[in-house]
């Protein structure tokens, strides 16, 4: 999905949630466990106010399962409790309802003692697009469910969805934006699938993303592609160029001439960069967000 977002999208995106905020108990803040901040809405907390919210890292299968416990600390310590799926495969899923219903069981234990029998906990999926709303939708309600986008006054026609039979979502999640002012954060969202590649160019998405590969999962980057150059200094554009051409020598990729496509190299490193080849990558840790 592409959504265009201007100032006037985001007033509507960010009413749209807090109408549905009126029926719901517990948000479920939905981010990529790769790059939990740059998937994370720049006003989520003005937005989402004081409920009760179960952050949720998706795609855990694709990130660094160390760097996504400490994650987990760390939003545990903004006073959320916070777990780890992979939605896509539908590991640790059932604990989403588990953990929702944990948030208001104060709540729920009230209930009980006046001898009230409690309702099932409501949710709403709330994230950027592409972080996996849907798919985490469809696997806690155990089927595939057609979602239909926002229509006004959403909180008329409102579908519950069964997950489990402790929970029910609204069928619609709510769809927040990204940080898009931050150019790191734009090349992360674009590295990882986040924001389509013709916002940015190609060749300059793979150039960053090789970057941070470089920096951080060298090995698995040599490994992969069968390097023999030594491990470039980042700071120096031209050696990053030289592990592309490198690449493209190794995989063929090669014009009229003998040089190098630097266009083919780069959808290659950014389709098996998302397809998970270079390992378990996280791009973003607690401790050093901003680099
Ligand atoms: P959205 O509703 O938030 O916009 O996201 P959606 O569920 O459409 O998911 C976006 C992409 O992320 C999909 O891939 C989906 O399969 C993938 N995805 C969702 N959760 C996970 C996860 O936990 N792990 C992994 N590895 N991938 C996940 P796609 O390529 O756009 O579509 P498709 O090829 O799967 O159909």
């Amino acid at each position: 999905m592409t959504i265009q977002w201007f100032p006037g999208h985001m007033t509507r995106a960010k009413r749209q949630i807090q109408d549905k905020l009126k029926l719901i108990d517990v948000t479920i803040e939905l981010l990529d466990a790769r790059i939990p901040m740059s998937s994370r809405n720049p006003i989520v907390d003005e937005i989402l106010g004081g409920k009760p919210r179960l952050i949720v890292l998706n795609k855990s299968d694709l990130a660094d399962a160390k760097v996504t416990e400490q994650w987990i600390t760390y939003f545990k310590g903004e006073g959320h409790e916070c777990i780890a799926v992979d939605s896509s495969t539908g590991t640790r899923v059932n604990e989403v309802p588990v953990k929702a219903k944990e948030l208001l069981q104060e709540k729920i234990d009230r209930q009980i003692a006046k001898g009230i029998n409690p309702r099932a906990v409501r949710g709403l999926i709330v994230g950027i697009p592409n972080v996996g709303k849907s798919t985490l939708i469809n696997r806690l309600a155990g089927r595939n469910i057609a979602l239909t986008g926002d229509r006004p006054g959403v909180t008329k026609g409102q579908q519950w969805i069964k997950a489990g039979k402790d929970m029910e979502l609204l069928d619609t999640p709510g769809i927040l934006w990204p940080k898009f002012e931050d150019e790191l954060v734009g090349y992360r969202l674009a590295m990882t699938g986040a924001i389509r590649e013709q916002v940015l160019n190609i060749e300059d998405i793979a150039f960053f993303a090789l970057k941070e590969l470089v920096d951080r999962y060298w090995n698995s980057v040599k490994e992969r592609f069968e390097l023999t150059i030594e491990q470039p200094d980042t700071n120096e554009s031209d050696e990053i160029v030289k592990v592309m051409e490198e690449i493209g020598r190794k995989r063929g990729c090669l014009q009229s001439g003998a040089r190098v496509d630097l266009e083919k190299v780069s959808g290659i490193i950014l389709r098996e960069l998302r397809a998970g080849k270079f390992g378990h990558i996280s791009l973003e840790a607690p401790w050093k967000q901003n680099s």
